[in-house]
């Protein structure tokens, strides 16, 4: 990295002043270079929540919060979502650029060829109880993946880690839907290769022994896009996990086990299902009508109740997600003959109530992608309690791509952040006796 201009940090108590290398990124916000100002001074940054700083070098990702855009490897996510399907992105994310025909079909072979699971991992899928939460179960399933999968953990290797990234991406699918069949006490289904990879996913899901399953084309497509939409979005909480722990020089496979288990929380991955639990609530309490009150709630801080499916770090205007999440939830919902369907009725009111509010204009605050998706994916068929393991099944093409970019970093260091330490000093050590 090359920088023309410098910054200079002054100090009030007479310190000398240090000056620091300013980089410019292709787009996006110049930035600081801080690495040496410990060593300069003695002193730490401070920034809880990484509000300021920009934890790596990147080329895959990048999003403009205040345009509300979102590019992944310089391609509009628009363009992607309306020409491409999700093994195209993936391609995309992983290697940098869109595939040949040729390089297209060998890529969707080498992942359909690694789609299955090794069969020992039915004995682990038993082992949970029947109502675990799906995402305690895929947590646990892709870490375990590292157990099988000896021949491709030298993450010094970039053949190792092509065939992992491969094996991750195309193995996800099916562990999430045999998590899915175990918690419903259905046999699990195996992949197969004459079907995309979200009509796979359907089969695996919905397919019954008893009868052939004939994907509905409009909700594959739908899915598609949701697996589109979802799968990298720079440095989130879920891909710094995931990074952090690759740091350390991890395996693949744990990397996204901590990854998944990251985007779990309600405030990243699980804000699908808790904004549907929140427009299910609504509806039960009395839906549209009772929107104004909920909206009242949810501006008094002493509350505790968020919009879920609400704001966004980095976005401060419409998530482009959520846009496209909505015209998909259109389509599925009128496939369905659902146009009617009470709690996309109650989602498009409270959007437009909270969008005429000053309390969410003032803070820039705008619907995310899990405001609609949610929706879409109850209307699919696919229960509440699955959405997250979709956003991770998604996901996991970016979370390994970020992890591949960093391992391939020559210069590549452990993640080890910093503290402003408040706590005790060095005290006496009192006797149990005479505490
Ligand atoms: N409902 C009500 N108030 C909100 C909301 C919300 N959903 N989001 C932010 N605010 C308020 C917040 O209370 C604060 O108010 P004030 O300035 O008066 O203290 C202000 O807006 C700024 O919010 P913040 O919490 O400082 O923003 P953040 O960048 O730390 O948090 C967020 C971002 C996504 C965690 C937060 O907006 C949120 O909790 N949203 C609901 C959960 C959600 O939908 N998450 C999915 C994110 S998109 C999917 C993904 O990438 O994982």
């Amino acid at each position: 990295m090359k920088s023309e201009h410098k910054a200079t940090l002054s100090f009030s108590d007479g310190s000398p002043s240090v000056e620091m290398p300013i980089y410019k990124g292709t787009v996006g916000p110049d930035v600081i270079d801080i690495r040496k100002i410990y060593g300069q001074t003695g002193k730490f940054t401070f920034d809880p929540g990484f509000m300021s700083t920009a934890a790596c070098e990147s080329k895959i990702t990048y999003i403009d919060g205040d345009k509300g855009e979102l590019v992944y490897r310089g391609y509009p996510i628009e363009i992607l979502a309306a020409n491409c399907d999700h093994l195209e992105v993936c391609y995309l994310l992983l290697y940098g650029e869109l595939p040949t025909a040729a390089q297209r079909e060998r890529f969707e072979e080498s992942v359909k060829g690694h789609s299955m699971v090794h069969e020992q991992m039915h004995f682990f899928l038993r082992g949970f109880r029947r109502d675990a939460h799906p995402m305690a179960v895929l947590v646990a399933v892709i870490g375990a993946l590292a157990a099988f999968y000896h021949d491709s953990l030298d993450i010094d290797d970039p053949e190792s880690r092509r065939i992992s990234a491969v094996r991750v991406i195309a193995k996800i699918p099916t562990l999430m839907a045999m998590a899915y069949k175990y918690s419903v006490g259905q046999p699990f289904r195996y992949p197969q290769k004459n079907l995309s990879f979200a009509a796979n996913i359907m089969q695996m899901m919905f397919g019954m022994p008893t009868e052939p399953y004939e994907p509905n084309e409009v909700l594959v497509r739908a899915l598609d896009r949701i697996l589109i939409l979802h799968a990298d979005h720079e440095q989130n909480a879920s891909t710094s996990t995931v990074r952090l722990a690759g740091s350390s020089g991890a395996n693949p496979f744990a990397c996204i086990s901590a990854g998944i288990s990251t985007l779990w929380g309600p405030a990243h991955g699980g804000a699908n299902e808790a904004c549907l639990v929140m427009l299910q609530n609504l509806q039960k309490q009395g839906g549209v009508s009772k929107i104004g009150e909920f909206i009242t709630k949810v501006k008094d801080k002493d509350s505790g109740v968020k919009l879920m499916g609400f704001g966004h770090r980095v976005y401060k205007n419409y998530d482009p997600r959520a846009k496209l999440m909505r015209e998909t939830c259109h389509e599925v919902l009128t496939e369905l003959g659902l146009h009617d369907d009470p709690l996309f009725a109650i989602a498009m009111k409270l959007e437009q109530i909270a969008l005429e509010d000053d309390y969410f204009v003032s803070r820039k605050l705008y619907p995310n992608v899990d405001y609609y998706s949610g929706i879409v994916q109850k209307a699919m068929g696919i229960p509440v309690s699955m959405f997250t393991c979709m956003f991770a099944v998604s996901r996991t093409v970016g979370w390994i791509s970020q992890w591949n970019e960093m391992i391939s970093e020559p210069d590549q260091k452990i993640g080890r952040p910093r503290q402003l330490y408040t706590g005790y000093p060095t005290r006496e050590f009192i006797p149990v006796k005479k505490r």
